[in-house]
């Protein structure tokens, strides 16, 4: 039997772009689609090149209607992968999906989380204190950001001499690299 996974990008979309080629060739893990609350994100550019039907809900359609949940039932999504979605997920959408929505943060939580921390925030935030190392956190998702519990984390160095592009890049590898594995073992 296949799960289907929808996966939420509000951003660039490579994250999801990298899951997508990672599961391109199995028959168990399928994502057939890709929501976002942005229209003008650079992930329906990549969803075009995939041959991936991409959708926009607008911030209204997520916090205030079923909309989303019935648009995931009625295309038999079994779970959800966040890869750089920014708004927070709502109850009726976690309550539809019981411990089958997880998320990827750029920064070993509990530190370094919370509304407003994403994307660059994070890493300059890690960069300013003078932090010795980040990382990622992949993590159930609940109804406070990033206060799920953890699946899996790891580590990379941060020198003196990173900025936040560099921290940035030493993070989006372990991403890329870890992501679609933990999603294969937790579902594969
Ligand atoms: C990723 O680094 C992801 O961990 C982060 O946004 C980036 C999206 O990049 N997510 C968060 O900060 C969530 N709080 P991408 O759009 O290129 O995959």
């Amino acid at each position: 039997m296949s799960l289907k996974i929808a996966l939420f990008a509000s951003g660039s979309g490579s994250n999801a772009e990298n899951i997508i080629r990672y599961f391109s060739t199995s028959d168990k893990l399928i994502f057939p689609l890709i929501i976002s609350n942005k229209p003008e994100a650079f992930i329906h550019e990549r969803a075009k090149l995939l041959q991936v039907p991409s959708f926009t809900f607008s911030r209204e359609e997520f916090t205030q209607s079923d909309a989303v949940v019935d648009f995931l039932k009625q295309h038999n999504i079994d779970g959800i992968v966040l890869a750089g979605f920014l708004l927070k997920i709502p109850q009726n959408i976690i309550n539809a999906f019981p411990n089958k929505i997880i998320n990827i943060h750029p920064a070993l939580l509990p530190k370094y989380g919370g509304k407003g921390m994403y994307g660059h925030h994070v890493h300059q935030a890690v960069a300013d204190a003078g932090e010795k190392e980040s990382g990622i956190t992949i993590h159930y998702v609940n109804s406070n950001y990033d206060e799920g519990s953890i699946i899996f984390q790891t580590k990379c160095p941060v020198l003196p001499t990173d900025t936040a592009d560099t921290i940035a890049q030493k993070v989006h590898e372990l991403e890329y690299n870890y992501y679609p594995k933990i999603i294969q073992k937790l579902w594969g």
